[in-house]
């Protein structure tokens, strides 16, 4: 799917984040697997992540990100008529953590449901959100994007383990009177589904189901690679862009090669890319307003700013969002 926003302007008006407290370093980790430090950075860039507490769930993490995002807008929760939460690692099937998240937070007016769409999730639920408001259908969106990958990791599988970590984020979204979203582009491939996969964790009978994350590490690479040139490619095209008219790249922290890779064929120079894999491995749904948010600390997300938002994860899927960016641009 590719398209076009259609002249209604939605933007982002609050963005706040949340990570565990404990952080899991690259040598505790060799202490579990076989693995060092030395090839997980050079493999993955990644130095550090956060890692979710026993009795920390989902909307542990989700709920605290919400609420900043919702301070950062200046709305009130009760305001919020539409939640969605882009996950694969809810608290549970039922009650939607979505579900779950509205009633904590206050949202008695909204409609609240869960996205499934691998680490892409959070991207898919912008364009969910978008057409909602852009119809008329919602005021004001709340979308949450997060996961708790280290609950559904095998820690002994060294191969996953050192790559992923907890961490979620939030943004509101509102009508503004400049800027916002100019389009997005999304799409799936179920046929490589079994390249990154989690048997046993619904309604398919398997022999062995342990529910843990299953993936071909070397096919996961050369899709991430191809698909984050196509769809940044095809989405800047759609709304009439070039690769030089961005000014923030913000793509699915998985790895810093597949993020460098990506850059280079693109075209984006390393200090318009926003790179934060280092201290937070792959966050899954959590990745891009987790970076986003590191970029506005760095200063980089100012009125007007083109940012391109490009992920891509288990399903297969993957999808770009182009946004210019709007500072105190809501329309009361
Ligand atoms: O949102 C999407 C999520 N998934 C991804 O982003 C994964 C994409 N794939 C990757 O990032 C890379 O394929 C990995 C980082 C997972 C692996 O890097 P690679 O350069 O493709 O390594 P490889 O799988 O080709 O393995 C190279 C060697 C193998 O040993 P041999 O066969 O050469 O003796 C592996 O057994 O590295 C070994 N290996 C490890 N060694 C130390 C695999 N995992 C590890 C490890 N520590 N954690």
């Amino acid at each position: 799917m590719i398209g076009r926003a259609n002249g209604v302007r939605i933007g982002i008006t609050g963005l706040g984040t949340h990570v565990p407290e404990r952080v899991l370093t690259n040598d505790e980790l060799a202490r579990i697997v076989d693995t060092s430090d030395e090839w997980i950075v050079e493999r993955t860039g990644i130095r550090e992540r956060r890692i979710a507490a026993k009795e920390e769930a989902l909307t542990d993490i989700a709920r605290p990100a919400a609420k900043a995002a919702l301070a950062d807008a200046g709305v009130e929760p009760g305001d919020i008529d539409l939640l969605i939460c882009a996950t694969v690692t809810p608290d549970m099937m039922f009650p939607t953590s979505s579900a779950l998240l509205a009633d904590e937070l206050g949202m008695p007016k909204a409609a609240a449901y869960d996205l499934l769409a691998g680490c892409t999730g959070f991207v898919y639920a912008l364009a969910q959100a978008y057409g909602m408001l852009a119809s008329g259908l919602s005021r004001r969106a709340l979308v949450v994007g997060g996961d708790v990958l280290s609950k559904i990791l095998d820690w002994d599988d060294r191969s996953t383990l050192v790559l992923f970590g907890d961490g979620a984020g939030a943004v509101v979204l509102e009508p503004v009177d400049h800027g916002g979203f100019l389009g997005f582009e999304l799409g799936a491939d179920g046929g490589g589904g079994e390249t990154l996969w989690l048997p046993g964790s619904g309604s398919r009978h398997f022999d062995d189901p342990d529910a843990f994350v299953k993936m071909n590490g070397r096919e996961v690479f050369k899709f991430a690679t191809r698909i984050m040139v196509y769809s940044a490619e095809q989405i800047l095209a759609e709304c009439g862009r070039t690769v030089d008219d961005v000014d923030v790249y913000i793509p699915h922290q998985a790895n810093k090669r597949i993020i460098d890779y990506a850059a280079d064929k693109l075209g984006v120079p390393p200090e318009k890319t926003v790179v934060n894999v280092d201290r937070y491995g792959n966050t899954s749904s959590g990745s891009i307003p987790l970076a986003l948010t590191d970029a506005r600390a760095e200063g980089r997300l100012r009125d007007g700013a083109l940012v391109l938002m490009t992920g891509m994860g288990a399903g297969l899927t993957w999808g770009s969002a182009l946004v210019e960016w709007t500072t105190n641009g809501r329309r009361s």
